[in-house]
């Protein structure tokens, strides 16, 4: 779960370089590094130079200010630590042993112990604790083979040392590699992680994401899994895995050059909590036009024939996705009735339900790249495809913000949530994208299979509508009271979420909300289960924060939070305001709204809640530590 950039070209680099790293950066800041190759018109060899730096990328920046490196052909990496601490002799790109090769890589390779152990007999040395480090080693060793059956020092040498040793790699990688005595050509590759290529004018680049080529070039093409790439400043040559060339025309970048611009906010997060009055609005225009029920196809990637067959749903996600998907399940259960189950993608691997007949699998993910997600769905796949009965059906759809993904790439029923890039590591404007796509479905189900009557779909269709509006309202509100109560909890060490119901996913987001940002211990429980022993927490240092929504739980929610309140804790309502609501120390109002839409309000002031927490704490809301955007390792 890294970031990794290469570059041909006949500028200067390293600044490349970094801008490109800075876009990656999301996924993870542990350290950052870059190499370059210079070439020297004198000797006609190359030279390599690398500069590394713990911690963030602007480290690595001000380093290279003090130090320049120059050259035309360089890589980077910004790293997640998985292997070894996350310090500078960690940090990518590594060399091998005669210093010649430099690598970067984003994965992880399973059987690095075993390689390093041979390369060790060998007599090599390492000098770092990554798995990494084993393949520029192992390359510089297939290249002094190559050498000695007499294949010249160039390019195509360091292509046919790459492929050889990819053959010997296990698990989930992609890779950029650099030899100095071939200085004019950079070679990548990828299985499972991603990696996409970028056609400019006059060079070429390599990145795990898209977002990255932005403002370099409009034209990219995804590197498919095995497949090996040769980049020169001629053009750039695609391999299978078999060494057979390939040919595929690049796509247009689209939408993504609303990147990564703060506007006047302090952080991303903020901006993006903001952006979702305006997110929700274009999905309802986008998924709901007038006549959405009477033509469900305009935009929905599930055809009518299909819907009929299906009898349950599984769906399989991570952290925030998950907790989306479990607002999905209750409502394609409870208004659709659909059987749905909502499984952890990490466990559902190892652990998976017997396989049944008539099933849509439905894979959450905001970057598409989770590995955990992309795991479960192709073991389901491949669990699902050995049934040969022919009356046996199996759907898959994934939900995703990322159309340019791994998990778009692999399935063939993709719905975008089109929530725009998301910058903040703490997933809000894309939960909420999230959430809208299964009311989406829900109402889908629900009017195919004539499971609700007619009038409560369209009141539900008439609430959805009525949302964006209403964020609005609650986003100006809760920002300024958030703001203002925030200091009240800077010492707080636990809060307890309470929900019931629809919202109980909804108490499970706000606790790792509060975790993940403001580093403060929270838990989320449906409220019921506070009295079968969480109310042993309870006291006047503990906070409780309670979802109360009129519904079909409205009086049990009360009378948890009442159970809290009477234990000293200082009780905080997510709730409308009304005499029942004089029981909170703290409101956060929130409209009358049927039960069915409440989610996708009450969540708006959790999130401005950790946010100010936070943000008046002074900790570093978009990038917290030990976090990544797009969790790329199982
Ligand atoms: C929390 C958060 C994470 C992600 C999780 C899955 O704010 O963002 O919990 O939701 O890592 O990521 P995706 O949705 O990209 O599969």
């Amino acid at each position: 779960m890294c970031g990794i950039f290469g570059v041909i070209s006949s500028r200067e680099v390293a600044p490349l370089i970094l801008d490109g790293l800075k876009k990656l950066e999301y996924r993870g800041y542990d350290s950052a590094g870059l190499a370059t190759i210079q070439y020297s018109k004198n000797t006609q060899l190359g030279e390599l130079f690398t500069r590394k730096a713990k911690g963030k990328l602007i480290n690595l920046s001000n380093l290279i200010k003090k130090q320049s490196i120059q050259g035309h052909l360089g890589i980077g990496h910004t790293r997640w630590a998985t292997h070894g601490k996350p310090n500078e002799k960690n940090a990518h790109p590594h060399l091998d042993f005669t210093g010649q090769i430099a690598v970067v890589q984003n994965g992880i390779i399973e059987n690095y112990n075993d390689l390093a152990k041979s390369l060790e007999l060998k007599g090599i040395k390492f000098t770092s604790e990554t798995d990494t480090e084993i393949i520029p080693h192992l390359i510089a060793l297939e290249i002094e083979n190559l050498l000695d059956k007499g294949l010249m020092t160039n390019g195509a040498t360091l292509l046919s040392a790459v492929q050889k040793v990819l053959s010997l790699l296990e698990g989930i990688y992609s890779i950029a590699v650099v030899w100095s005595k071939a200085p004019d050509v950079l070679v990548v590759a990828r299985r499972q992680a991603p990696l996409v290529l970028g056609f400019g004018e006059g060079e070429f680049f390599c990145a795990s994401d898209t977002s990255a080529l932005v403002g370099l070039t409009h034209t990219f093409l995804p590197l498919k899994d095995n497949e090996v790439a040769l980049l020169t400043r001629l053009g750039i040559e695609l391999y299978d895995e078999n060494g057979n060339r390939q040919h595929r025309a690049p796509s247009l970048l689209k939408g993504t050059e609303l990147f990564a611009d703060k506007r006047n906010f302090r952080h991303f997060m903020l901006k993006e909590i903001y952006e979702q009055p305006e997110t929700a609005q274009l999905w309802i225009d986008r998924y709901m036009p007038s006549d959405f029920l009477s033509d469900h196809s305009i935009a929905f990637p599930i055809k009518k024939s299909t819907l009929e067959k299906i009898d349950q749903i599984q769906i399989l996600a991570c952290g925030t996705s998950r907790h989306a998907a479990m607002v999905g399940a209750y409502l394609l259960e409870q208004f659709a009735g659909v059987p749905t189950t909502v499984y952890f993608a990490s466990e559902f691997r190892y652990s998976p339900p017997p396989v049944s007949p008539n099933t849509l699998t439905i894979g959450v993910s905001q970057s598409g790249e989770t590995a955990d997600t992309l795991a479960a769905l192709r073991m389901e796949k491949v669990r699902r495809d050995s049934i040969k009965d022919p009356n046996f059906s199996f759907h898959q759809l994934g939900i995703t913000n990322r159309l340019d993904s791994s998990l778009a790439r692999e399935l063939d029923n993709v719905m975008d949530i089109g929530s725009g890039i998301e910058i903040g590591v703490a997933a809000t404007k894309t939960f909420l994208g999230q959430m809208l796509s299964f009311y989406g479905l829900a109402i889908l189900f629900a009017s195919n299979k004539q499971t609700r009557p007619t009038q409560e779909i369209l009141d539900l269709s008439n609430d959805l509508r009525l949302v964006p509006k209403q964020l609005l309202d609650l986003i100006k509100q809760h920002d300024a009271l958030s703001k203002e109560i925030a200091h009240l909890f800077t010492e707080t060490k636990d809060v307890i979420f309470l929900g019931r119901g629809i919202n109980y996913p909804i108490a499970l987001e706000g606790a790792l909300k509060l975790k993940e940002i403001s580093y403060i211990h929270a838990q989320g429980y449906p409220a019921g289960e506070l009295k079968h022993g969480p109310i042993a927490l309870i006291d006047q240092h503990v906070p409780v924060i309670s979802i109360a929504v009129p519904g079909v739980v409205y009086e049990k929610v009360l009378s948890n939070s009442q159970e809290a309140k009477a234990r000293d804790a200082r009780l905080i309502g997510v709730a409308p305001d009304g005499p029942e609501s004089a029981m909170f120390d703290e409101l956060f109002s929130i409209p009358k709204v049927s039960e069915w839409v409440s989610p996708l309000l009450t969540v708006i002031p959790l999130q401005l809640f950790s946010y100010h927490i936070a943000a008046h704490k002074g900790l570093d809301v978009d990038q917290p530590r030990n976090l990544a955007k797009s969790v790329t390792v199982e």
